[in-house]
């Protein structure tokens, strides 16, 4: 078998369509122009190509986007400063800090700091909790654009069972979160599986959709996938200058219904749902 390809590029680029529409209607009638504001800490090459490709989506969406790029050796208290005055600002709507921060910066700290009215990235206890309750303000980034890959491609969820590989706050936990709620493009059965798990393989042999997000370069072998499942690559680990994700793209092709490669898969869904959230924020602030 060959595996279908799942085009998260060209999803993505239809889904930014659609907020550029909803944008410039937004605009039209508020004036507002909704405006993400990243803050880099640090020199982190891949760190600074994500958020490039994070601002030249908003322009393509036609949302503002700010850019604050603070040396590696800003303390904790000089970054939560600069959280706390993003908060204040009403002219910004959306605060994306970009992960990982340096070593001596504690994350969990910033993070929280973020006013959960402008956390697009859904990382706040608040958010999380309205995503875990079934009634998100914003949308996990990562797992939303999944989840919009399963329903563009006409992915059967219900009752499906669907395996996480991976137990992140950033993927793992809010994928099996909109995974098992009630409705469209959900209703699965999910097993999260992660480092202590035990017969690893012989579950994700099981899945009817595997969701790789274990940051391990083509972790995922052929062998590993049931005939005709469907597979969607989180990962991206660098080997030399190409791009690997967690799934070992070839053989499993061979093996899988559909599959999403790397990159061109579900990284570009990822910064889609960021500016859907932008604009979502700048909707709530606007009332
Ligand atoms: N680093 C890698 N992915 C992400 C993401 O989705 N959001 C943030 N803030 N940092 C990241």
């Amino acid at each position: 078998m060959s595996a279908i390809l799942i085009d998260g590029k060209s999803v993505a680029a239809r889904m930014t369509a659609e907020i550029a529409s909803d944008a410039a209607a937004f605009q039209h009638a508020t004036g507002v122009v909704p405006h993400l504001v990243a803050v880099l800490v640090g020199d982190d090459p891949a760190s600074a190509v994500y958020v490039r490709n994070k601002q030249k989506a908003c322009e393509r969406a036609g949302l503002k986007s700010t850019l604050h790029r603070l040396p590696a050796e800003t303390t904790e208290v000089e970054l939560l400063m600069v959280v706390e005055q993003l908060n204040a600002d009403s002219g910004v709507h959306g605060i994306l800090v970009q992960l990982p921060l340096p070593k001596h910066i504690r994350e969990q700290v910033i993070l929280d700091a973020v006013v959960a009215s402008k956390d697009v990235d859904c990382f706040h206890p608040q958010n999380v909790g309205l995503l875990v309750q079934g009634r998100p303000r914003f949308l996990p980034c990562t797992p939303a654009g999944c989840q919009r890959l399963l329903a563009e491609y006409k992915i059967e969820t219900a009752g499906a069972h669907a395996v996480v590989l991976g137990r992140s706050e950033i993927v793992g936990k809010p994928m099996a979160m909109l995974l098992i709620q009630r409705g469209a493009v959900a209703d699965a059965t999910v097993t999260i599986c992660h480092s202590r798990t035990r017969e690893l393989a012989a579950i994700v042999r099981q899945a009817d959709i595997v969701i790789a997000a274990i940051g391990k370069p083509r972790f995922v072998t052929a062998d590993m996938v049931k005939p005709g499942a469907v597979v969607l690559d989180v990962g991206i680990n660098r080997e030399g200058d190409k791009l690997v994700g967690d799934v070992d793209f070839e053989p499993v092709s061979q093996v899988a219904r559909a599959i999403t490669p790397v990159p061109g898969g579900v990284g570009p869904m990822t910064i889609a749902t960021l500016l859907r959230n932008t604009l979502t924020a700048a909707q709530l602030s606007a009332g």
